[in-house]
């Protein structure tokens, strides 16, 4: 069989097995086969497939006709421009996630930059700092970042290829941190933090939620501005069952409880006994993705858990609510 034949073989398994986009995939998955990129492929119709080579490539078909995800049989995904390695134990990175890192991005920009008392001064240094990372700043202040239940550590390594680039030239110091419950993803996430040459930048900590941090004087609060980003399972179990392209994800990283918010409930009570035991004030910003079905209800829970702060809600690129920006007010 050659490269031209075993592609339309291919494509028309994947078409009658209802795959969305059956050539695409056909030549992902023939490129992961013989280990050569696309363009290669489409410009060696010609070129014969060894025997081991079309059997390697059926069962990739096999296996993408069962709905694996074409992610994880290639175990890579593209996120904010930077290739990530997965595998089973982690959830794909989704486009909708990159807002986060783009939220951040600014953010950390604008928290890096000195306190003044004068009104007008600040409000010209944060645009002109949100405009112009480069800005060099005097005295920058410590930035701290925490991703929690940061799975493949594709926002914590996207933030940190940025920040630690973009931001070189103003000596601003950042702490970065990647928390998960699971061992398994801790070790995709240290991986994809090698790759992109990042791991002495990043602690990744085992533990749930912001235990680790909480329980250790080793990460005592104090002198520098917070950044707490979350992608927490925000999904109900029927949200779950009913998908059948989700099913093949750990249920670790996508189930949410009841309602969805189980996880951002305990979260936010996390962070209050935070704000009380290091009188942390107008120094920390939460980031939450979460489904846009839920914006009601993730609003009403902020109320309730961190009286007082302050919420904002960014839309997807589909135009959807995906996040939640949520200040924790001065005293
Ligand atoms: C929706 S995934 C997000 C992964 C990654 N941050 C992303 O955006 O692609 C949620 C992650 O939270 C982790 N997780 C679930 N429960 C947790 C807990 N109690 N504490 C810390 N991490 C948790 C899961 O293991 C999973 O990796």
């Amino acid at each position: 069989m050659t490269i031209s034949e075993s592609l339309k073989f291919a494509a028309a398994k994947l078409n009658a097995g209802c795959i969305d986009i059956p050539h695409l995939e056909a030549e992902i998955l023939l490129s992961k086969t013989l280990k050569k990129s696309r363009e290669f492929i489409l410009t060696h119709g010609e070129r014969k497939l060894a025997k081991f080579q079309i059997a390697n490539y059926k069962l990739l078909i096999k296996k993408r006709l069962k709905r694996i995800p074409v992610a994880y049989l290639t175990n890579e995904k593209e996120f904010y421009g930077l290739k990530f390695k997965v595998n089973k134990s982690v959830l794909i990175p989704r486009p909708e996630t990159e807002l986060i890192v783009e939220e951040a991005l600014t953010l950390a920009t604008h928290c890096s930059q000195p306190a003044t008392r004068n009104p007008q001064l600040a409000t010209r240094n944060s645009q002109l700092a949100t405009r112009n990372s480069l800005l060099v700043a005097h005295n920058p202040q410590p930035v701290t970042l925490i991703d929690v239940g940061t799975g493949s550590g594709c926002i914590i390594i996207a933030l940190a290829k940025q920040l630690l680039t973009r931001h070189k030239i103003q000596n601003i110091k950042y702490k970065l941190f990647g928390i998960d419950i699971s061992k398994k993803a801790l070790i995709v996430a240290k991986q994809n933090a090698k790759i992109h040459n990042v791991n002495k930048k990043i602690k990744f900590i085992i533990g749930n939620l912001l235990e680790p941090i909480i329980n250790n004087p080793k990460y005592k609060i104090q002198n520098t501005k917070y950044i707490i980003l979350a992608n927490l399972p925000y999904l109900t179990q029927t949200q779950i069952k009913n998908s059948p392209t989700i099913k093949h994800e750990p249920n670790l990283a996508l189930s949410g409880g009841k309602n969805g918010l189980r996880l951002y409930k305990k979260l936010f009570e996390q962070i209050n006994y935070l704000i009380q035991k290091y009188k942390i004030h107008d120094s920390l910003f939460i980031l939450c993705e979460f489904d846009p079905r839920q914006t009601g209800k993730i609003k009403q829970l902020i109320k309730r858990e961190l009286p007082g702060a302050n919420c904002q809600i960014k839309k997807d690129l589909f135009g959807l609510n995906r996040l939640v920006i949520i200040k924790i007010p001065s005293v």
